[in-house]
């Protein structure tokens, strides 16, 4: 199989289990959590930044230890941007009067990114924080952004609508660019469908378990 076929049987592979496992939740307000709140947006807001701040530090790490240059810059960029998506989130907290007083977005690292920590080769992180990871954020931002949308969130909405919802999208589509030129082996494509495999099952349990404790029907991605 070339890598151009075996990145599309990926995608669709990927797809298939995303629509399943990975459809906006049945809100369930507990005592404790109302999904409209003011606190459970804050908590999803820190959630999103804790995302974003994720997302980069993982690219960031990668850079020094991916030998390929097409890859090293893309993981470069995807840093950046990931970063700006931190800023841009960020601020939109802070006018919002959330309090991010002693918010340590890395501490202690969430289960995808220690996951993610444990990938060596190139394929395997592209695989995984590329092509996988971006179509599981893009998604949950999808939903996210719905969320805002009917909340009456505009500006944070607007925020996911013009920047960081087509970035996700453009990630995802330059990572399984990249993928399509790196998987040209049977051991390279099983090593990356193992990956982005891990990844998405990682992502899942982080995802219910977030849902059980906000009681919101949505998370934000990456
Ligand atoms: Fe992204
Ligand atoms: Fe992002």
């Amino acid at each position: 199989m070339t890598g151009t076929e075996f990145v599309a049987q990926l995608i669709a592979e990927n797809e298939e289990l995303l629509a399943r496992i990975d459809a906006p939740a049945e809100s369930r307000p507990s005592e404790r959590s109302d999904p409209q709140s003011f606190d459970t947006l804050a908590t999803l807001m820190k959630m999103a930044l804790k995302n974003e701040m994720e997302a980069a530090e993982i690219a960031a790490e990668w850079v020094a230890t991916t030998p390929e240059l097409d890859a090293k810059v893309a993981l470069a960029c995807h840093a950046g941007d990931e970063a700006r998506h931190y800023e841009l989130v960020e601020a939109q907290a802070r006018s919002m009067a959330i309090q991010l007083d002693g918010f340590h977005p890395l501490d202690p690292p969430s289960p995808v990114l220690s996951y993610l920590r444990t990938l060596n080769s190139t394929v395997e992180r592209v695989a995984a924080a590329l092509v996988a990871r971006e179509a599981m954020g893009g998604r949950r931002n999808a939903q996210f952004l719905a969320f805002l949308e009917q909340a009456g969130h505009g500006e944070l909405a607007a925020v996911y609508r013009e920047v960081i919802n087509p970035d996700e999208d453009r990630h995802h589509r330059n990572g399984c660019a990249l993928l399509a030129r790196l998987a040209t082996t049977a051991a390279a494509q099983e090593a990356a469908r193992r990956a982005a495999r891990g990844l998405l099952e990682t992502g899942d349990r982080v995802r219910t378990a977030a849902l059980r404790q906000t009681g919101a029907s949505v998370i934000p991605g990456c």
